[in-house]
């Protein structure tokens, strides 16, 4: 086992509680043949406490997949709170509905179907109070036009999060024709010109690999 894996694995197991809600969503998720692509324990735990100290109250989240890291958030913003996540494919949607209805967590979570850039849109165009938090870990290619909308939903001290932009050490290849490493590529760069952000990105191994994720503040 990759020392990484196996370091993270005593992480988990000394310092991350896997409540049944969290089991359960895991468990169906991989019932119903969904990706593996949640974050794992230990990263939720992270956007859970990255959650807490900015006392959010509005998360937006999009990519549910199946709802493991909404759980986590849902956990972070309670009573009253609300985690807003976008899913694009309708399977996952139906298994996140069930994982966090299972969860309990039904009241303060709103799942929408559909085309996140639409779909962000909308939110626009109704006039959604900004949101505290935005985690972004829809699909890779659009993180660009992702961030572009989620600064029209965000208000100074908003924490914009962006997940998996380090692509198994591709980010930096500048000859990559990966559709994915490109986009993450133009996202970081939009990041560095947007005069309304201060940014930095940060490395992860563990066991969903080599990865990484950009955090961002809105001034
Ligand atoms: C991918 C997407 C994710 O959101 C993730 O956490 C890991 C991998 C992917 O598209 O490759
Ligand atoms: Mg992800």
């Amino acid at each position: 086992m990759d020392k990484w894996s196996n370091n993270d694995i005593f992480i988990i197991k000394n310092l991350i509680e896997e409540n049944t809600a969290l089991a359960n969503a895991l468990e169906n998720s991989r019932k119903s043949n969904l990706p593996e692509s949640e974050v794992s324990s230990a990263q939720g735990k992270f956007l859970y406490l990255l959650a807490r100290i900015k006392n959010a109250k509005r998360i937006l989240e999009l990519g549910t997949l199946g709802g493991y890291s909404t759980i986590w958030l849902a956990q972070a913003v309670g009573d009253g709170g609300i985690v807003v996540t976008i899913e694009h494919v309708k399977e996952y949607a139906d298994v996140a509905k069930q994982n966090i209805e299972c969860a309990g967590f039904s009241d303060r979570t709103k799942i929408i179907q559909g085309d996140a850039a639409d779909l962000l849109r909308k939110l626009i165009e109704e006039q959604t109070e900004p949101f505290d938090l935005i985690f972004i870990d829809a699909d890779k290619p659009s993180y660009s036009q992702y961030l572009n909308l989620s600064l029209q939903l965000s208000k100074p001290g908003t924490v914009i999060y962006g997940d998996n932009v380090v692509r198994n050490g591709e980010l930096g290849n500048q000859n990559s024709i990966d559709d994915k490493v490109i986009g993450v590529q133009r996202f970081i760069e939009d990041l560095g010109k947007q005069e309304a952000l201060e940014s930095t990105a940060l490395q992860t191994v563990g066991i969903k690999g080599y990865d990484g994720f950009t955090l961002s503040i809105v001034k």
